[in-house]
């Protein structure tokens, strides 16, 4: 019997080294351990023995079932663990592997491009944002901007009324007059948004458009300043070999007042038969000037102590500027095809 014990005990152990998965791991455990497997058939034989050989032969299968046992949960263990890594190798996904099919990438609209180029470069020296509602107050439009009711300059503006005292801002001047009713000066704002003047569209004109109004309020501010400011974010839209010049014009909100004209950049300044600057060798790109003390006094700030200048840019005209758009619709439109070129 210990001979016939021996035998199951190395016939298992020599079988154990050939398996190669759990499954044939299992049929081996029942061949040894099953209801008909080997070591049940060899306990049956049990009932013959004496008490004594009985107790010896007991304790011998028992160290041999252990000792199987031992071996085949090892290789189990073995065996998982070997299955599970090569499910692991098989699943391993490479999350930095480029797309097969990858969908077409966006872009900003160019419009917003110029906005970010102007907006990042001014928060770079310091100005933060300010905004204010395209519903406002004929006073902040006009009045507190030194453009009283009958003052002629009102009618550079074609104003879209929605009664007597409220209007579609016709620009975003209004927003220095919420800057200086709610801000503690020294203060440096960019002030985005849409403005709306009565205009039929077509190529140069449209109802609605953007602006974006520049406004820094602080001691002893001069042209140089302003000057320096506009040609720091003109050189980042448009290279820094472009020249920026300031021309005398006029603006109730600002005096003095210039019109601030950049080197045509697809002439490069020589004017020799362009269309795009006529001629001139200039292109007309914003207005500005040093805030009027009248519109200082209206929000109760003593021009005597407080300095100011402002700017205002029509993002969209700079972009059909950079981009060479010739039709402003374009940039309103949203047509795939437009947008895609940029
Ligand atoms: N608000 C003017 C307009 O829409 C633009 C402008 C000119 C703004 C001069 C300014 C400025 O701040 O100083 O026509």
């Amino acid at each position: 019997m210990e001979q016939t014990l021996q035998e199951i005990r190395s016939k298992a152990l020599a079988a154990l080294a050939d398996v190669l998965t759990e499954t044939e791991l299992e049929v081996l455990r029942q061949s040894v351990f099953g209801k008909s497997g080997s070591l049940g058939l060899l306990l049956r034989g049990m009932g013959k023995l004496t008490p004594e050989e009985r107790a010896a032969m007991g304790k011998i299968i028992n160290e041999t079932k252990a000792e199987l046992e031992a071996a085949m949960g090892a290789l189990r263990d073995t065996l998982q663990t070997e299955a599970r890594e090569r499910r692991f190798a098989a699943e391993a996904l490479d999350v930095t592997e480029p797309g097969k099919n990858p969908l077409p990438k966006g872009a900003l609209h160019p419009m917003t491009q110029t906005y970010r180029t102007i907006r990042d470069t001014l928060i770079g020296m310091g100005f933060t944002m300010f905004d204010g509602p395209e519903i406002e107050w004929d006073d902040n439009n006009f009045t507190l901007l030194n453009l009283p009711k009958d003052h002629p300059a009102r009618d550079m503006q074609d104003t879209f009324y929605i009664n007597e005292d409220v209007v579609l801002r016709t620009h975003t001047s209004p927003l220095e007059i919420r800057a200086l009713q709610n801000l503690t000066p020294p203060f440096r704002l960019i002030m985005p948004g849409r403005v709306f003047r009565v205009d039929e569209l077509d190529a140069s004109h449209s109802p609605v458009f953007m602006q974006m109004e520049g406004f820094v309020v602080d001691k002893g501010l001069s042209m140089a300043h302003l000057k320096g400011t506009l040609e720091t974010f003109i050189h980042a839209l448009f290279g820094n070999d472009v020249q920026v010049r300031l021309r005398p014009s006029y603006f109730p909100f600002t005096e003095p007042s210039a019109e601030v004209d950049m080197s045509c950049t697809i002439c490069g300044g020589t004017g020799a038969g362009c269309r795009v600057c006529k001629g001139t060798g200039w292109i007309e790109i914003l207005g500005c000037g040093m805030t009027n003390p009248h519109e200082l006094k209206n929000c109760g700030l003593d021009p005597n102590e407080w300095s100011a200048f402002a700017f205002g840019v029509g993002v969209d005209r700079v972009t059909s500027l950079k981009y060479g758009i010739t039709d402003i619709r374009h940039q309103y439109e949203n047509d795939a095809r437009f947008l895609r070129q940029f």
